[in-house]
């Protein structure tokens, strides 16, 4: 679920003069971005003052990712960059937060750079280790927890247009998905009580955000009891999305990444009952061959996989689907890589993440199959996948133009402030004009032209919205 090669960087208001200020920059996923908001609540309790300019800081974390080598490269490549600042001022702190901290623990010390390491489960010793660290005492906190969820935690939203927030509903991964390194980074799976996640997402529509995003590994495996509570009381993952959507008819809910494995109809049926879930769902499949799939050990083959989704298709007619890919894992054959792209083709994805294997030490692959599928080959691949998902992603946005959708607007268009953009229930970025409306705003949109990655669309106030479903509400 890494969605950028860009870091975030959180635009804050001007820093107070008092406390200590602190600069964070996140790579990785969306749980490492939403670990940052809770990093930033953390610290900020504990008096430090949150900037969006590094040259001010007293304090420089990097909330990093280990997913893929080139994620890490990025992160020594700004470890450089602090090396020059701290050579320029030596009270600078610079602490390596979340999976590459886990990751590689000491080593980070070593270049002399880095002063603090916290892995993902240490957050709430960072104000303790950066106290250390100014006392010239280095410090690292890699220990993983069967418990830590921050459950109790407001994460101060550092998420910029005040419509759209991450929420983590669950922390770490129970699989061990043959080519991964999250479940060593992350730890084990456990899930956040229902009630901290149901008052947080309380507290984002008060404060304006219309939409959330619930968040984790494998959200379909959630699952959550109060001590003492009936077996009947379980929250399952499609009990807490019917929560969540029940607490207003205008809030959006998403939610990622599921699965196929844990992909159950209850879920499904959920989606189709309330308007305000999206339709949307991202069903990494990884690869199309069986063969390769057992080897990645990912719990499907590619029929099961294809039955989930016309199970989808049949529940959720209007369902769009995104995926991971995988080009080149080891012993990837290019028989193996054309099941892949006949997959692509028969599930018609409407976007897609996709990757060149990238060995992870110690993972399961890296022990124990060789990485033979020569760097040039993987390119190809990619390549290959890449093109066929953009004619895909071209073919999927061109049977919307003259459709008329509700979008929910996110803030300003990059083009131009005229315009604004947004998503539409299945998840595709339309930008129209303006016309007084504002981030927030549900807009209703007639597509008029389209690219591979955005629709483009003009207010169509006269529509009646089709009754999605037969539900009544906005969607
Ligand atoms: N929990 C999510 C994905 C987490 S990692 C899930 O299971 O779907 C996000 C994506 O990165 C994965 O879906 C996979 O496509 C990709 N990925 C993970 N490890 C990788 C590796 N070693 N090389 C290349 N891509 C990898
Ligand atoms: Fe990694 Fe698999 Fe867990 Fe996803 S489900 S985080 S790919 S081990
Ligand atoms: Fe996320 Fe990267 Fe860690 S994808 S879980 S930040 S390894």
């Amino acid at each position: 679920m890494e969605k950028t090669n860009n870091y975030t960087r959180f635009r804050i208001p001007a820093a107070d003069e008092q406390g200590k200020r602190l600069y964070i920059e996140t790579y990785g996923c969306q749980m490492n971005v939403n670990d940052s908001e809770v990093v930033a609540a953390i610290m900020q309790q504990a008096g430090f003052t949150i900037t969006g300019e590094m040259a001010e800081a007293d304090v420089i974390f990097v909330n990093t990712c280990s997913v893929r080598d080139n994620a890490e490269q990025r992160v020594w490549g700004r470890l450089a960059i602090f090396r020059l600042l701290k050579q320029q001022r030596p009270g600078l702190v610079v602490g390596v937060l979340g999976c590459m901290a886990e990751r590689l623990k000491e080593a980070l010390l070593e270049n002399g750079t880095v002063d603090i390491v916290a892995g993902p489960d240490a957050y709430r010793a960072l104000p303790k280790l950066v106290r250390e660290a100014e006392s010239g005492q280095r410090g690292i906190n890699t220990l993983l927890s069967h418990e830590e969820t921050y459950a109790d935690i407001s994460p101060v939203r550092m998420d910029r247009n005040g419509v759209t927030a991450f929420v983590s509903i669950m922390r770490g991964c129970n699989n061990v998905c043959a080519y991964c390194v999250v479940p060593y980074t992350r730890g084990a799976e456990r899930s956040r009580p229902s009630r901290t996640i149901i008052r947080e997402v309380q507290t984002l529509f008060k404060n304006g955000y219309r939409e959330v995003t619930l968040l984790g590994q494998n959200v379909n495996s959630y699952c959550w009891k109060e001590a003492g509570a009936p077996d009947s009381e379980t929250v399952t993952f499609a009990r807490l999305l019917e929560m969540v959507a029940l607490l207003d008819p205008s809030l959006r809910v998403r939610f990622s990444t599921s699965h196929p494995k844990d992909m159950h109809n209850d879920v499904l049926y959920t989606m189709a009952m309330y308007p305000n879930i999206c339709n949307h769902i991202h069903l990494p499949v990884q690869s199309g061959s069986n063969r390769m799939l057992e080897k990645m050990n990912r719990g499907y083959s590619r029929e099961r996989y294809l039955e989930r989704i016309a199970k989808i298709r049949e529940i959720i007619p209007e369902c769009s689907l995104s995926t991971d890919l995988i080009a080149g894992f080891c012993g990837e054959t290019d028989d193996d890589h054309a099941q892949t792209l006949s997959l692509m083709r028969v599930a018609g994805y409407d976007a897609a993440f996709m990757f060149q294997y990238s060995e992870r030490p110690n993972t399961k692959a890296a022990r124990h199959f060789a990485d033979d599928v020569p760097e040039g080959v993987k390119n190809q691949r990619l390549n290959e996948i890449i093109a066929l998902q953009n004619r895909l992603s071209l073919e999927s946005n061109r049977r919307d133009v003259q459709k008329t959708f509700t979008v929910l607007a996110e803030g300003d268009s990059k083009r131009s402030e005229a315009f604004l953009f947004g998503r539409t229930s299945h998840n595709k970025v339309v930008v129209f004009p303006k016309a007084g409306h504002k981030a927030g705003d549900y807009v209703s949109v007639r597509i008029t032209e389209c690219s591979s990655a955005t629709l483009i669309g003009v207010e169509d106030a006269k529509t009646v919205y089709p009754p999605s479903r037969g539900k009544p509400v906005l969607f």
